[in-house]
């Protein structure tokens, strides 16, 4: 099953790609994930990626398209994956849709998961990332067992850079501009799913299992 997660930044995306992961057993490919990993481990990538992540604007096409289509040829990707965070704009979503289509495949579904932008300012300042895994937490609606550290992998969370107010601010702006197109775009695909992302994590979590079936 291959699935794409779509929503502002803060909607829950990573939240709920997680879970999907653990529950259907495929791997959870999130290119924020990937570029957080460059820049703690001080690669060329990583530099040039932080660069636009600090000011909230997306890393240009050419760095992430060819990064994706790379990660989803490796074998445990072969069974399918969830995408969190790309496709990001209508040049990557081509992109994707013209990699898949070289091999015979598709997306099976692309999920909307839904929060106004008024709900995304507050969750994004609660919230706390583990860097090594990947794993999110909220300080009042997703805590983990031991303030500050990881349940998955026990290293320290932190608050990332891109979570200050007026980035938030910008990131939303840019989610507006180039990457809600993309809801169109999956529509006239058929594949577009929508889920009230305002609800509790678990309710959220139940709403996406009744679209992806058992
Ligand atoms: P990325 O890491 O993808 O960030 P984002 O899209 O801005 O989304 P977030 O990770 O901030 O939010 P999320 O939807 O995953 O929410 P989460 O589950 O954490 O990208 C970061 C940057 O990298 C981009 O700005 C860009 O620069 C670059 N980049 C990445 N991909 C790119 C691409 N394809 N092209 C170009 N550039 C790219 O939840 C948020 C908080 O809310 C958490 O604290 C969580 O615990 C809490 N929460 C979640 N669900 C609920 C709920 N239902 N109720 C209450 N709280 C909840
Ligand atoms: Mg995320």
């Amino acid at each position: 099953m291959r699935v794409i997660m779509l929503g502002a930044p803060g909607a829950g995306k990573g939240t709920q790609a997680k879970k999907i992961a653990d529950q259907y057993q495929i791997p959870h490919i999130s290119t924020g994930d990937i570029f957080r990993a460059n820049i703690k481990n001080g690669t060329e990538l990583g530099k040039k990626a932080k660069s636009y992540m600090d000011q909230g604007l997306l890393v240009p096409d050419e760095l992430t398209c060819d990064l994706v289509v790379d990660r989803i040829s490796q074998p445990d990707a072969a069974k399918g994956y969830v995408l969190d965070g790309f496709p990001r704009t209508i040049p990557q979503a081509e992109a994707l849709t013209n990699a898949l289509l070289a091999r015979g495949e598709k997306i099976d579904y692309a999920v909307n998961v839904e929060v106004p932008d008024e709900n995304i300012v507050s969750r994004m300042s609660g919230r706390r990332a583990c860097l090594a895994c990947g794993a999110t937490y909220h300080i009042v609606y997703n805590t983990p067992v031991k303030e500050g550290i990881c349940d998955v992998c026990g290293k320290e969370l932190v608050l990332r850079d891109d979570d200050k107010p007026e980035t938030v601010k910008k990131r939303l702006d840019v989610y507006h501009a180039q990457t809600q197109p993309l809801i169109e775009y999956y529509q006239k695909a058929g594949v577009l799913a929508e889920v009230d992302g305002t609800q509790d994590i678990n309710v959220v979590f139940e709403d996406i299992t009744k679209i992806l079936g058992a």
